[in-house]
């Protein structure tokens, strides 16, 4: 017998995503499922799940516990969205309209608009205005099934700033339900005063920002924009290398707007995760396999940016490369913060199945943050975070329609 202080019953199956990650290949489709299954937990963490008949013989409620009756409703992993600015001051929706009105990315860039602008917002903003500007982002996160997530930093571009909005990530970390990892990503863009001294910018981000950001203990992972016109492969490989001998692992957003050779970088440098991939080459592909590097894949962005195509996962799968999903919410062009729309766009646009979108909005994700010991998957001795889904899973990417009936954190229903 187990003690419980936390029960799902009346699930008509369990999609646990269980397995040792990465789920790679024909494996990133396995969502072993359990048909008319319990799910029990203490203290935030799984102790049990297994079909329903075997819950009443083994697990022993507490007094107080709490049970939620899952009505016949599918059960699957809490989401990890492994990819998202979600701290940053201001506001850019003028950016959408004119996105809608024609304007690519870049004319908006190059207008002064884009990155650089919330840049501007952000340095102006104390950090517990960050902080209370970002938590309703979380709270929406929550809300759409998001159990742990990843942000950047990357829009104070300076050292205090940079540092700011860490701590205002760590500060969210604390306050909120949500479990958040952070991400150094001083090399987000080249700011305004270094416009025309790219190379001393990025001497500032080695020299300074890193030994700082790592002497605080203020982010897990370093990131970096590879992209023509903002850093180069030698400037990301420099930057990323120097961030992993402080500590920090490296992932990096690669071939977003076109190919930048970021996957290869990703590959050379051992990244654990390649982020965007809309325009990766084939030899990219080649190299993130040979690597065993994640391909986290952000269609809300793609979709927002119109870019007029998507990442090719069908590509990435068949060549072995574990995917990822995650939502770039960000005030650009990551509009939506719903890890379900994700994962229709996966199914819809890049062609994955129903199973493989899944495994890639949990497992995957989880294994993009290096956290696949903990979330991720129901399993025994992982948190017990989870989302209750009305009817059969797949009802997930019913967009617009109220598919999630509960959100469970660390075995208590949140943001309901
Ligand atoms: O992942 N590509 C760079 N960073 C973001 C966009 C951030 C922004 O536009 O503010 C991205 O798409
Ligand atoms: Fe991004």
């Amino acid at each position: 017998m187990v003690r419980a202080d936390f029960l799902i019953r009346n699930a008509r199956e369990i999609l646990t995503c269980a397995g040792r990650g990465p789920l790679a290949g024909p494996r990133q489709s396995q969502v072993s499922a359990i048909p008319d299954a319990s799910l029990a937990a203490l203290d935030g963490t799984i102790v049990f799940v297994g079909p329903a008949a075997d819950a009443a013989a083994q697990v022993t409620l507490m007094p107080d516990a709490v049970v939620i009756d899952a009505e016949d409703h599918a059960v699957v992993p809490g989401f990890v969205d492994a990819h998202t600015h979600a701290v940053f001051a201001g506001d850019r929706r003028s950016e959408l309209r004119r996105r809608l009105a024609g304007a690519t990315y870049a004319e908006i860039a190059a207008g002064g608009g884009g990155i650089i602008s919330t840049v501007r917002a952000t340095r102006e903003a104390t950090e517990e205005q960050l902080v209370a500007q970002s938590r309703p982002r979380l709270d929406e996160m929550l809300a759409s099934g998001t159990t742990t997530c990843e942000i950047k930093s990357g829009y104070g571009l300076d050292v205090a700033s940079e540092l700011r909005m860490l701590r205002a990530i760590a500060t969210l970390q604390h306050q909120h339900p949500l479990d958040v990892v952070a991400t150094f990503m001083g090399a987000h863009e080249v700011p305004t005063e270094f416009r025309d001294r790219r190379s001393e910018y990025v001497e500032l981000v080695v020299q300074e920002m890193i030994p700082a950001v790592a002497a605080e203990k203020v982010a897990t992972w370093c990131d970096v924009f590879c992209e023509a016109g903002v850093f180069s492969p030698d400037d990301s490989r420099r930057i990323l290398q120097a961030g992993m001998r402080h500590g920090l692992k490296a992932r990096i957003h690669a071939d977003e707007l076109g190919a930048s050779g970021g996957s290869q970088v990703a590959a050379q440098v051992g990244a654990r995760s390649a982020d965007h991939l809309i325009f990766v080459p084939d030899d990219g592909i080649t190299a993130l396999a040979s690597a065993g590097v994640v391909a986290t894949l952000l269609p809300n962005a793609a979709f927002y940016l119109k870019l007029g195509r998507f990442a090719p996962a069908r590509k990435l799968i068949d060549a072995g490369v574990p995917v990822a999903l995650a939502t770039d919410i960000n005030p650009g062009g990551g509009f939506s913060p719903s890890m379900p729309f994700a994962i229709a766009l996966a199914c819809f646009g890049m062609n994955m199945t129903f199973e493989e979108a899944l495994v890639a909005a949990t497992s995957n994700g989880a294994w993009s943050l290096d956290l696949g010991d903990r979330v991720g998957s129901l399993e025994m001795d992982k948190l017990a975070d989870a989302v209750i889904v009305r009817g059969e899973a797949i009802n997930l990417i019913r967009m617009g329609a109220p598919s999630i009936a509960h959100v469970v954190k660390r075995g208590r229903p949140v943001g309901h």
